[in-house]
């Protein structure tokens, strides 16, 4: 496996494979990798010639309070992972060369955007999208794959390649959990015990909401207090920034209940801020 540090070797790299006839998978991430990540890269691994995984904390999508400089890295960890994956080459590049001095564009992404992390993260998904875009350009990929554990970032870069006519399709992978339920999550290093513990409230208050709404519940906002007093239970719970249902596909909140919907939730578990969600489909067969 290539490890490729520099924006031309990887574009020369990802040039040869395009010009063999050859199809690229491509694996964004930010590092520190789970079983979540390594999901990613065995789905593009069954659907591509080729895997090319980047490794890169983004700047441009952390707020200036947020956890940027303590996001946890294993580079050496991370390489071992990919490579026993399969992959073909990892890229990681640095700041410098991918946001030079003087560097001004941004892509805004303008309703998706608008509701759930958007609203508590005023400033991230253009950082995302900037970075996703960069990254897409560099290195001309087929087919790219996202977890829906970040469900608002795949619908907004699902919207972006719609939006730039970028030709490359978006794959949504399925969250990976830990045993407990709790979402797979490079951020999950961060919790004390009791934090840990506690956090595996949000998959339980989630299921409690998807249940009842199919059992019939069609009130969201009946749903939402159902979940919220259940996470408000935990001790270590600090602060819930939301929970909303939304329809699956535009994220406005939903009120009445009547086709699929998302439930999402972000909360703070002591300092770390926490996300997870279920989709909920109605159709008969869920009909209890
Ligand atoms: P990161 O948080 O490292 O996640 C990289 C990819 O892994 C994302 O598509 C994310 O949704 C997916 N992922 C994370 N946890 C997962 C889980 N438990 N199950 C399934 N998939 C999971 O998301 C980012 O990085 C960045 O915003 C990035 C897209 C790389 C742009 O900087």
């Amino acid at each position: 496996m290539e490890v490729i540090k520099s924006i031309t070797e990887v574009m020369e790299f990802s040039q040869e494979t395009r010009d063999k006839g050859k199809a690229i998978g491509f694996v964004p991430t930010m590092g520190y990798l789970h079983e979540g990540h390594l999901s990613l890269i065995r789905k593009a691994k069954e659907e591509n010639d080729v895997v090319v995984v980047s490794i890169f904390v983004n700047p441009t999508q952390f707020g200036t309070n947020e956890d940027f400089n303590k996001y946890p890295k294993d580079e050496k960890g991370d390489i071992e992972k990919i490579e026993k994956e399969g992959a073909s080459a990892v890229f990681i590049p640095d700041a410098s060369e991918i946001y030079p001095e003087g560097f001004q564009t941004y892509v805004e992404i303008e309703e998706l955007t608008k509701n759930l992390c958007g609203i508590f993260r005023p400033t991230h998904f253009s950082g995302v999208t900037i970075i996703v875009l960069k990254l897409f350009n560099i290195i001309s990929p087929k087919r790219a794959y996202f977890g829906k554990k970040d469900y608002q970032q795949f619908r907004v870069i699902e919207q972006m390649c719609k939006d730039l006519n970028l030709d490359i399709k978006i794959t949504p992978c399925p969250i990976v959990r830990e045993k407990d339920g709790l979402a797979m999550s490079s951020r999950n290093k961060y919790l004390t015990e009791e934090e840990r513990r506690d956090a595996t409230i949000l998959y339980q208050a989630l299921t409690k909401g998807k249940d009842a709404i199919l059992y019939h519940e069609r009130d969201a906002e009946a749903v939402i207090k159902k979940i919220k007093e259940t996470i408000m239970s935990k001790k270590t719970l600090n602060k819930i920034d939301y929970v909303s249902i939304v329809n699956p596909y535009t994220l406005t909140n939903v009120s009445h209940i009547e086709s699929d919907v998302l439930i999402a939730v972000a909360a703070y578990f002591g300092k770390t801020r926490l996300i997870d969600n279920i989709e909920v489909e109605i159709n008969a067969n869920n009909y209890a």
